[in-house]
């Protein structure tokens, strides 16, 4: 074992800091415009407080639990991000691999800096496939196929990016289009991207996502896959009873880590109200600001069946590789064991509602 290990998921994001230049930290970190939504989604946790419960055997805590059938350690997962080559040589083939150690899914990114077979052949994670939707219709479809045919399990499909937030970070440094070996073959990449200067990356995304993008591109999907497809991007009660309406197999409460619609409300402030609203008819996964195991504890006991974690596992990535990645996922399934154990929750279906006083339950 090194010596002077993180043994947070803040002191690795201070370890990436120093690791990467400062266009891809910037990549990584950043939110969109104002970054309000990014502190929110961190600051929204810090007002739910817990409501221990004691003199309850805690000797044995069992995290485990299961998403669309498929046994997981514990409810933490890996959130789909682009471009992990930026952390690291090894990519997403490190990251899915750190995943498949800690027996717990890992959702690839469409914009992974790996190729979708590399990742699919390097071990045994179970793996989800992050979609967006392109004007080229043709490209999405082939790749849902690809991911197919490579034994994911899953589509999920990010439904709140028709076009690309606007990230200033990557603005001011001129931020470049990252590699997307997924895509070579299937279509053209415009050279002169970095023409008029500002965020290549955003000019890209400008080039082939789909604003026009719908309900009805749910269908679509459907119609080319029979994979069970995870709506990702939905904040209100409004969209997610529709998402149960088409035929979604989950719902995932994100704005995306903050990074498309500043001021849309941090996640942990509207996951109640979207589980309510599904009824249980479908899992409810819930992504942004997740920092501690107290955060993923809280999660559940507002109704998600698991959380997604993005930039802690590529902060872990960029310090550390793989091991990093890995050290991060344990690190927050420790937090969590802890704080089941410290609540009297044994189980993660022993952890409910009465056990989180939120800001609303205090005003009442
Ligand atoms: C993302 N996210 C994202 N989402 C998606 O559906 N497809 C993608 O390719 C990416 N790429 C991406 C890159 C980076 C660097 C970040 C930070 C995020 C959003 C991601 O899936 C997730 O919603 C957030 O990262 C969750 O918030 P936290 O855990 O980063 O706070």
């Amino acid at each position: 074992m090194e010596d002077n290990l993180p043994v947070n998921v803040r002191e690795y994001q201070e370890l990436a800091k120093k690791a990467l230049p400062k266009m891809h930290y910037d990549y990584i970190n950043g939110g969109a415009e104002d970054e309000y939504t990014l502190r929110e989604n961190i600051a929204a946790y810090g007002r739910i407080l817990l409501r221990p419960r004691v003199l309850i055997d805690v000797s044995k805590i069992d995290m485990s639990t299961t998403l669309l059938g498929y046994n997981m350690s514990s409810p933490i997962i890996v959130a789909p991000t682009g471009a992990h080559k930026l952390a690291n040589p090894e990519g997403e083939v490190a990251t899915a691999r750190a995943a498949a150690a800690c027996k717990t899914v890992m959702v690839l990114s469409f914009s992974s800096s790996c190729k979708i077979e590399e990742v699919a052949s390097s071990c045994d994670a179970i793996r989800f496939y992050q979609l967006y939707v392109y004007k080229r219709r043709d490209v999405s479809a082939t790749l849902v196929r690809r991911a197919e045919s490579l034994g994911f399990k899953a589509i999920v499909l990010t439904v709140d990016t028709p076009v690309l937030g606007r990230r200033e970070a990557d603005i001011r440094n001129k931020m470049v289009a990252p590699r997307m070996p997924n895509l070579e073959g299937l279509m053209s990449f415009d050279d002169d991207l970095d023409s008029e200067g500002g965020s290549k990356l955003e000019r890209f995304a400008h080039e082939t996502l789909d604003p026009s993008l719908s309900w009805k591109d749910v269908e679509w999907l459907k119609s080319i896959t029979s994979l069970p497809i995870l709506l990702k991007g939905i904040v209100t009660a409004e969209d997610a009873r529709k998402a149960v309406e088409v035929g979604a197999a989950g719902v995932i409460v994100s704005n995306h880590g903050a990074r498309q619609l500043d001021y849309a409300p941090p996640t942990i402030s509207v996951l109640e109200e979207v589980v309510k609203a599904v009824a249980g008819a479908v899992p409810v996964l819930v992504d942004g600001g997740v920092r501690r195991g107290t955060d993923v504890f809280k999660a559940l006991a507002l109704g998600a069946t698991a959380v997604m974690v993005g930039r802690p596992v590529f902060y872990g990535l960029a310090a550390r590789g793989e091991a990093g990645a890995r050290h991060v996922i344990e690190m927050l399934n420790r937090e969590l064991e802890l704080a089941m154990a410290l609540c009297g929750c044994r189980s993660v279906a022993e952890v409910t509602r009465r056990h989180v006083l939120t800001e609303g339950d205090r005003i009442r």
